[in-house]
């Protein structure tokens, strides 16, 4: 991928138009060097210092940071608080991404807040209860700071392409929407602790990456645990904290099979990880209303064997885009009456301004070139000192859908009222995300 020397404006680098923005990085293991590496490719970032706790992954990094030819970052690795000695580097930080375990973000978001970072660019979960979720909003009100939630779902092509369709009103007013998580995780949930995916059934201490931390939260917790992917663009589509809200949810869970059975068939009925419980269902299903009228079904599929999709369905008055079949139905315009349209006929035709504009610089972009996008907006913001277009409203909206469906299955599928986390801000703030072909 060329490097990006993105052309500074009036309002770019207000102090020196030369400055590159200083970036900070806490966890480098199978997410956070993929940030790593795209930062790496932008002319306007220095990476000044990178933490974590695993000394391969640091080695990796340093390898990653000789081969940019860049200038090599600090590096923080000596034990879990080692990212505070980090947040007070002489020269400051402009900008800060997390990618480390979802139960670490809360306290690293907040710190790196009250340490003077104005950006926070998170991975995605801003906490684990409603309160941290509460507790992220309020100090990045208490400090004006910016917390972006680096949500890569929502810049994905054929998810931008129907956000460019809603937009134009093809599918008329929007009425229903579907999504989820729906990815066979069981070979990253367990592993033989070398490799990050699969090649054994070990999980915990025994585990390497996901499997170290992430398993855990199966045996502990049932919920949707990991909403944002579907929930984001979804958000995006009917405007979710800009003139509309969640208003309820409740979940619903199926039993608890797939982890078990995995375990069995690749480790035996006496492995010690066969007698684990775990609490999450295969299956979880959230509905969710909203104050403009529109449903939404949201789904939690990990643990059975099964293709990946994200299962998109955006529908309204005139028609809808089915992700799962691939396909596209408009009434009056597309080719046959009561019949899918190929949705790439559409999508070609309504790609994104902003995908048309910076495709090429996608290529060698994580998961199909997304990741590019979620990087360049978040950098982007940063240099123009403007907020993120995804905000901390956002990230905890989409988050703590996690926390409230545990508590509607833990109180038998009650359906809970949503929290305002804008406090009422949401009838009167508009529409931001990605509007122009700029970020
Ligand atoms: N958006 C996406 O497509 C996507 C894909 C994968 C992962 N993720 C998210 O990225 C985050 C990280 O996931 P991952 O797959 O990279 O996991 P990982 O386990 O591979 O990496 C996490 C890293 O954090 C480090 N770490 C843990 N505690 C630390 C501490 N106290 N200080 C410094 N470093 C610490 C670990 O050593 C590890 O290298 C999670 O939030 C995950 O959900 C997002």
């Amino acid at each position: 991928m060329a490097s990006l020397a993105i052309l500074p404006t009036g309002k770019l680098f207000s102090k020196n138009a030369n400055a590159k923005l200083k970036l900070a990085i806490i966890g480098v293991g199978e997410r956070g060097s993929m940030h790593l590496d795209l930062l790496l490719k932008r002319d306007d970032v220095d990476v000044v210092a990178v933490c974590d706790v695993d000394g391969k992954v640091i080695e990796r990094a340093k390898r990653y940071i000789s081969k940019s030819g860049k200038k090599m970052a600090q590096f923080f690795t000596d034990g879990s608080d080692a990212w505070k000695k980090m947040l007070e580097i002489k020269g400051g930080i402009d900008g800060i991404v997390i990618a480390t375990p979802w139960e670490c973000h809360k306290e690293m978001i907040i710190s790196s807040i009250e340490s003077g970072i104005k950006y926070v660019g998170t991975e995605v979960m801003l906490g684990i209860t409603l309160q941290d979720h509460w507790d992220v909003v309020k100090a990045t009100e208490k400090y004006n700071a910016h917390v972006m939630m680096l949500e890569n779902v929502c810049y994905r092509r054929d998810v931008m392409a129907a956000l460019n369709m809603v937009r134009q009103g093809l599918f008329g007013e929007m009425i229903h929407l579907q999504g989820g998580y729906q990815h066979d995780l069981r070979e990253v949930k367990f592993n033989d602790g070398i490799h990050p995916y699969g090649h054994g059934v070990e999980f915990g201490e025994k585990g390497y990456s996901e499997a170290h931390w992430r398993t855990e939260h199966s045996v502990h917790r049932n919920g949707d645990l990991y909403p944002t992917h579907g929930i984001g663009p979804i958000a995006h589509y009917i405007n979710i904290n800009r003139g509309n809200r969640f208003l309820t949810l409740s979940s619903l869970s199926s039993k608890s099979r797939g982890l078990h059975n995995h375990i069995v068939k690749g480790g035996g009925e006496n492995h010690p990880n066969a007698k684990v419980n775990f609490k999450l269902g295969d299956v979880v299903t959230t509905s969710i209303s909203c104050a403009n009228g529109e449903s939404i079904l949201l789904q939690h599929d990990t643990s059975l064997p099964r293709p990946y999709s994200l299962g998109f369905r955006v529908q309204g008055t005139e028609g809808l885009w089915m992700d799962v079949n691939n396909g596209v139905y408009l009434q009056g315009k597309t080719a046959k009456d009561e019949e899918w349209d190929d949705a790439k006929i559409w999508f070609d035709k309504y790609d994104h301004p902003l995908w048309a504009r910076w495709s090429k610089e996608t290529t060698g972009a994580g998961h199909g070139g997304m990741d590019f996008f979620v990087i360049h907006s978040f950098i982007e913001s940063i240099k123009r000192n403007v907020p993120t277009p995804m905000d901390v409203y956002d990230a905890a909206t989409w988050s703590a859908i996690t926390p409230l469906s545990e508590q509607s299955i833990e109180l038998g599928n009650e359906t809970i009222d949503f929290p305002d986390f804008t406090g009422g801000k949401w009838m009167y703030r508009k529409p931001v995300f990605a509007l122009t072909d700029e970020y």
